[in-house]
């Protein structure tokens, strides 16, 4: 059967600064929390490899704007480092950033290839954590000002922004489950550190409709369909409900629909967990939805009721009222440890489909890390990496579905174009299209990257 997909569909790869960009002597970057939590606590990160070991963008990015090419993408997002264009995190702006961003910008445009670029991915500055990073909201504030003047200084050539990247993870990782700096576990504060965000890109896209540019705004949320271990089960299915407000429609309602639904506000309530707000920021939320959604889908969430111990019988976190689901029989990706469902893909699309009002989205992360990839070298010296294309292959038959059916989907972003530096992973799992050599820095394209040509230049494929 073949899958042809829409006109104009996006094939590429995202990527983020921090990533790929990392750090170099005389940059005028700035720390951001990553750079800060490897210095204090570097057994922390995988084989103890930090941020300041990307995959060398900054130096190679004519070069890796060639890969891109000979990859098929036709679309690439990636993300402006805050800590790198405004160090202070407010006021003066770094000039070699923004020669290395305009330099970026105009090798894609010249290179036919859509930029979207996000301006926030897990990357606070680490002056802006220091004022208490997304719990002030003079941070918020900051916020607005940067986007502010990345959409002055690239707007006439970058159509396509968004706002923020999987803003529920920097509240998981560095609020409930100490995977991310500053490692706090405290629900409440994450709830004030989800609101804030949601406020800082309300504030960003209000800027942007001000200043009358003319592209388009959206975020990029992971959407983990929360899938009860049994729908006929009540109790599971109200603890799938309750992950789902917690961990998708915290952004999904306020990013789409302006406003937060009642049930979240009243589960946060009856955990004292209610974030402080002011009456003139919720219409600011109200009143600046997205254009479009970028959508990262790696995995569902399988819940049941809660049958553990409470942990923290203190604090507040979602997880005293539901527990993780380890469905007997899911298929997994061993090396990171999460369930492949490509399914999902397709109940995402009918999600948006029925109760979002058919949102125009795109897949803006979808992709497997897979760990020792070097015994797949071929005799030719790529690595074989048939896996991915299968991985790929059965995602895009579900979203392929989920279109036929109307979903108003405009593309699919791989994670990600080369291996690159994963937070805490680091090197571990690789996701790359093209395999980095991590000693000489040679990029060398996998199979799944020649794949990806044909599968752009075909529009689709046969399976
Ligand atoms: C997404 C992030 O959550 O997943 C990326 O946007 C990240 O930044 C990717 O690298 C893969 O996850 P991990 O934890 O294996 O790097």
């Amino acid at each position: 059967m073949k899958y042809i997909f829409p006109e104009k569909f996006w094939w590429g790869s995202a990527t983020s600064g921090p990533q790929s960009e990392g750090t170099v002597k005389g940059d005028g970057k700035s720390k951001n929390i990553w750079d800060y939590w490897f210095e204090i606590a570097p057994e922390r990160f995988f084989d103890g490899v930090g941020p300041q070991n990307t995959s060398t963008f900054y130096q190679n990015y004519k070069k890796d704007i060639q890969l891109l090419k000979q990859t098929g993408h036709n679309s690439f997002r990636t993300s402006i480092q805050w800590s790198r264009l405004i160090p202070e995190g407010i006021g003066e702006v770094n000039d070699k950033a923004v020669v290395f961003y305009n330099n970026v910008i105009d090798e894609l445009i010249k290179n036919n290839i859509e930029i979207v670029i996000n301006l926030y991915h897990f990357d606070m500055p680490l002056c802006m954590q220091q004022k208490g990073g997304w719990e002030n909201k003079k941070v918020v504030e900051a916020y607005a000002e940067y986007a502010k003047k990345c959409f002055e200084l690239f707007g006439d050539r970058v159509k396509y922004w968004t706002t923020f990247n999987e803003p529920i993870v920097p509240v998981e990782g560095g609020y409930l489950y100490d995977f991310h700096y500053p490692n706090v576990i405290d629900g409440k504060r994450g709830a004030q550190v989800a609101y804030h965000t949601a406020l800082a890109s309300a504030k960003a896209i209000q800027c942007y409709k001000e200043m009358g540019q003319n592209g388009q705004i959206g975020i990029i949320l992971n959407l983990t369909p929360s899938y009860p271990r049994s729908e006929q089960n009540a109790e599971d299915v109200k603890a799938a409900h309750i992950a789902d407000l917690c961990f998708n429609k915290s952004f999904l309602e306020p990013a789409i629909k302006g406003e937060y639904p009642q049930d979240l506000i009243e589960f946060l309530k009856q955990n004292n967990a209610l974030p402080q707000y002011e009456q003139e920021d919720i219409e600011i939320i109200k009143n600046n939805t997205v254009d479009f959604l970028g959508v990262n889908y790696y995995r569902p969430r399988r819940i049941k009721a809660k049958e553990s111990d409470v942990i923290y019988k203190d604090i507040f976190m979602p997880d005293n009222y539901f527990d993780e689901y380890d469905m007997p029989g899911r298929k997994e990706n061993p090396y990171r440890g999460w369930e492949i469902y490509e399914k999902g893909i397709y109940d995402i699309c009918t999600i948006l489909r029925t109760e979002y009002n058919n949102i125009p989205f795109f897949i803006s992360e979808n992709g497997m890390g897979v760990e020792n990839e070097q015994k797949y070298i071929n005799e030719e010296g790529y690595i074989e990496d048939d896996y991915r294309i299968e991985f790929i292959k059965d995602h895009l038959k579900w979203l392929h579905k989920g279109i036929e059916e109307g979903a108003n989907c405009k593309g699919y972003h791989l994670w990600t174009f080369i291996d690159c530096w994963s937070w805490t992973n680091a090197y571990k799992n690789r996701y790359g299209l093209v395999a980095l050599d991590l000693e000489t820095q040679k990029r060398t394209i996998k199979k799944s990257g020649k794949w990806f040509k044909e599968l752009s230049e075909n529009n689709g494929f046969e399976y």
